[in-house]
């Protein structure tokens, strides 16, 4: 059984996975408009990934004697300046993510629920990834952001993320 501290805060973690499956999908429109099929297919893989984070989250309540209750989740951004602004956007993000993550281990630790907290592990790393790929793409785009054959030289080779 989970204890009503770890639930809410897993509960929290739900909604901040469907926030980011929101804000991705907002992106993906975004790139949309620009023609970019490539990003758009990557923003739509990110967006597929978040949402499977938010059911792991969902699944893992239910396994342990929780209830899961869903909010209300908030409106993401339209609009950004440039493919560049959206990464950074995007890394900065999950920063802020693998905070939230890091704190529901540290209060995981604090209950001593150890299968919370090994449940959790998989999450840190995935955000070690997440951030290391996100970086990526922004050093890229920083490279490639005013010149047109790089920009669609790059649109390309995100663009084999939604292949796989
Ligand atoms: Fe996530
Ligand atoms: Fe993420």
């Amino acid at each position: 059984m989970i204890s009503k501290k770890i639930e809410e805060a897993l509960n929290g973690q739900v909604n901040a996975e469907m926030y980011s499956a929101y804000l991705y999908l907002s992106m993906e429109s975004y790139f949309r408009s620009l023609n970019l099929s490539g990003f758009a297919g990557w923003m739509r893989a990110q967006t597929q990934e978040e949402m499977m984070h938010a059911m792991k989250l969902y699944d893992f309540i239910n396994e342990h004697g929780g209830r899961v209750t869903l909010k209300a989740i908030e409106g993401p951004p339209t609009k950004w300046e440039s493919p560049l602004a959206v990464f950074e956007a995007t890394y900065k993000h999950e920063q802020k993510v693998t905070g939230l993550i890091n704190k529901l281990v540290d209060s995981a630790i604090e209950q001593k629920d150890q299968a919370a907290n090994t449940f959790l592990q998989w999450f840190v790393k995935e955000q070690v990834e997440e951030e290391s790929s996100v970086d990526k793409v922004v050093q890229k785009l920083k490279m490639a952001d005013r010149n047109p054959q790089a920009m669609s030289t790059l649109d390309r080779e995100l663009g084999q993320r939604a292949l796989t």
